[in-house]
């Protein structure tokens, strides 16, 4: 009998990471998605995937709460176990994160600390404790940014945070090259979610200025970025390991 794959998405209750769950489903999936604090809109992208024939199921993770980490994986592990008979996980999408932005001498610890709290030590101990239960043809996808390439006042603490680890999948995908584990990164440019004050969803005035700064003509919109980490998860990309891969539709080329 053929075991499920299984993929792990964080921050799969809304914007990217919901869509990225959708997309792994209906590429035969099950998935498991991770909420921090609105397990019914984390319900809710459970509910689409049953619709879509998938399975799927929430869990509740802080990815800045290092210390609860390990016990987040244990339970993972055991309901993955109880609920398709899988032994490990297949995937893990490194999606939650956040955007804080503020210029050299308006930024404070708080946002420092917060946003590499957030996007660096939560998915590289979330690697951790979920490398160890993958087998040989795991993937990991971390969710950079287009802004570690071009950059502008105000973005410095949230693109050295990506910065960061688009680092650590270069070294991690060193470390467990070894074990078959492929790391990759996906670094979305604009994309309409409730990102930043969902200010590439609802700003006209921005959309427009972005449209006009990217080769395709537009700002990208969830599904684009989930299909690309699809396409990174799936076998079809077996042989590219490191690869910081820019989703952005030629943003600010
Ligand atoms: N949208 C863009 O233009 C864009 C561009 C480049 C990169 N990205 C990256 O893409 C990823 C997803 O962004 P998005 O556009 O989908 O943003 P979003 O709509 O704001 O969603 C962010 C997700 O991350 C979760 N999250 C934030 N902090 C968390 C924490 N400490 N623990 C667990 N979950 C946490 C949020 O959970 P809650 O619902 O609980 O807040 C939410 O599910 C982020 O890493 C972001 O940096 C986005």
């Amino acid at each position: 009998m053929e075991l499920p794959r299984v993929a792990v998405v964080t921050g799969a209750n809304r914007g990217l990471g919901r869509a990225t769950a959708m997309a792994l489903a209906r590429r035969g999936f099950c998935v498991v998605l991770t909420y921090r604090g609105d397990r019914l809109e984390a319900e809710g992208v459970v509910r689409s995937i049953r619709e879509l024939g998938g399975e799927a199921f929430p869990i509740r993770l802080d990815v800045a709460d290092t210390a609860s980490i390990d016990r987040f994986a244990d339970e993972l592990l055991a309901e993955v176990g109880r609920r398709w008979s899988a032994g490990g996980i297949d995937v893990l999408v490194n999606n939650a994160g956040i955007g804080l932005f503020a210029g050299l001498h308006e930024a404070t610890v708080e946002q420092f600390d917060a946003l590499f709290a957030t996007n660096v030590r939560g998915p590289f101990f979330l690697t951790r404790a979920l490398a160890r239960r993958m087998g040989d043809g795991g993937r990991v996808v971390n969710i950079s940014t287009s802004l570690t390439r071009h950059v502008s006042a105000g973005t410095s603490l949230y693109a050295a945070s990506k910065s960061a680890l688009e680092t650590l999948t270069r070294s991690l995908a060193v470390e467990l090259g070894p074990s078959g584990i492929r790391v990759n990164c996906i670094a979305p440019g604009p994309t309409a979610t409730d990102f930043n004050g969902g200010a590439m969803r609802d700003d006209a005035n921005l959309r427009e200025t972005l449209a006009g700064a990217t080769a395709l003509g537009r700002v990208g919109e969830p599904e684009e970025i989930a299909d690309a980490v699809a396409a990174l998860a799936s076998g079809d990309l077996r042989w590219v390991t490191a690869e910081r891969i820019e989703v952005s539709g030629g943003s600010l080329l």
